[in-house]
């Protein structure tokens, strides 16, 4: 079966074709980074208007690169959310209008969904289940992840994700957006310790996170004393091994309270090396196995989009009356099906 896959939540344009005999036949991504980079961060307006002007010269990118036509299309997913409404509703409008006019199913799909199912895409892919550490810019979970369609929630952070913490932070010291890849790269060149940062709730008898005072930290630092180029470097290394420290020793404390054994990361910050590094080692040490995505998949892509609802067209979980909505807000628990 050949799906499309249309990701439009936020400010990457995704579009692939995925085979589920054949495997990933083709991707492309366009990336609206330039455009927001003015702003210090994504403005809605303009995300939507970028995603309008990209959806259909990547579609036809796409379709030509893996030889395949419209007509042969089984069905066409689009994230449905959750994202920025404006942004969701390109993709969405385009994709389920392609759909119908090829009288095929149009597949909402979750985007959390898409990332937490991407490293599937990889080889090998985990087995079911797996506790799966969902890390993107707006999110922070813990999931139990039972099969396509079955998940359930175990710990979430309490306010900031810790791609915002990142992104904050990254603000506050003055470097660009995203944040993420902008810390990682300065903290390459700083000492962590020399700034003594929180690890917040790491103690807590919880798989909840807490990341906002992390980013009041940092804010508090730059104010105490305006760091020079060493002192931004060994902040950024402070912040990115606070990060770490947290999300490893939860997602160690999670597959100890589930009894799995695979742990699967996924979403953008997923793609940090430092994070990789230690969750790798320190699983390793327990007897447990991590599993990424690619890492051209673990930021948002089309691929995860096209992979998700061909699993989704597969298991009969798919919308075939016209017409879309889309949810900008969406509890990623509340598609479970078991
Ligand atoms: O999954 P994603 O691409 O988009 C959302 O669904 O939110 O994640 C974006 C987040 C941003 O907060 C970005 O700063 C972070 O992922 N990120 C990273 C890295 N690459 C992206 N954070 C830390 N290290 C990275 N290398
Ligand atoms: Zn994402």
């Amino acid at each position: 079966m050949l799906v499309l896959g249309i990701e439009t939540s936020c400010d990457e344009t995704g579009i692939a074709l995925y085979d589920t005999d054949r495997g990933l036949l083709a991707h492309a991504l366009h990336t609206q980074v330039a455009l927001h980079a003015d702003y210090g961060g994504v403005v809605p307006e303009l995300a939507s208007r970028d995603h309008i002007r990209r959806v259909l010269p990547l579609t036809r990118q796409v379709m030509a690169q893996a030889q395949a036509t419209l007509a042969e299309l089984d069905a066409v997913a689009y994230t449905a959310g959750p994202g920025l409404a404006g942004a969701l509703l390109v993709g969405a409008g385009i994709g389920a209008s392609l759909a119908h006019a090829l009288c095929k199913p149009a597949i909402g799909v979750h985007h959390l969904e898409g990332h937490l199912l991407s490293p599937l895409l990889a080889n090998p892919a985990p087995p079911f289940p797996f506790v799966a550490l969902l890390v993107s810019g707006g999110h922070t979970q813990l999931m139990r992840v039972g099969g396509v369609g079955n998940y359930t929630l175990l710990g979430e952070t309490v306010d900031d994700a810790a791609g915002e913490a990142f992104d904050k932070s990254a603000k506050l010291l003055g470097l660009g957006y995203p944040g993420g890849p902008a810390i990682a790269a300065l903290a390459e060149s700083g000492r962590a310790g020399r700034y003594t940062l929180p690890r917040p709730m790491l103690r807590s008898d919880n798989l909840d996170f807490s990341f906002s005072g992390l980013k009041t930290a940092v804010l508090t630092a730059v104010r105490n004393q305006t760091p020079d180029a060493r002192g931004r470097a060994d902040l950024a290394a402070e912040l990115q091994a606070a990060i770490a420290d947290v999300l490893v020793t939860k997602a160690l404390a999670a597959l100890e309270q589930t009894g799995l054994e695979r742990l699967v990361v996924a979403g953008g910050v997923g793609a940090n090396r430092l994070l990789r590094e230690q969750l790798t080692a320190s699983a390793k040490r327990r007897g447990y196995t991590v599993y990424y995505p690619p890492l051209e998949f673990c930021t948002d892509n089309g691929a995860m989009i096209a992979f998700a609802g061909a699993l989704r067209l597969q298991k009969g979980l798919c919308e075939t009356a016209p017409g879309f909505s889309v949810r900008p807000r969406w509890d990623l628990a509340s598609l479970s099906t078991v």
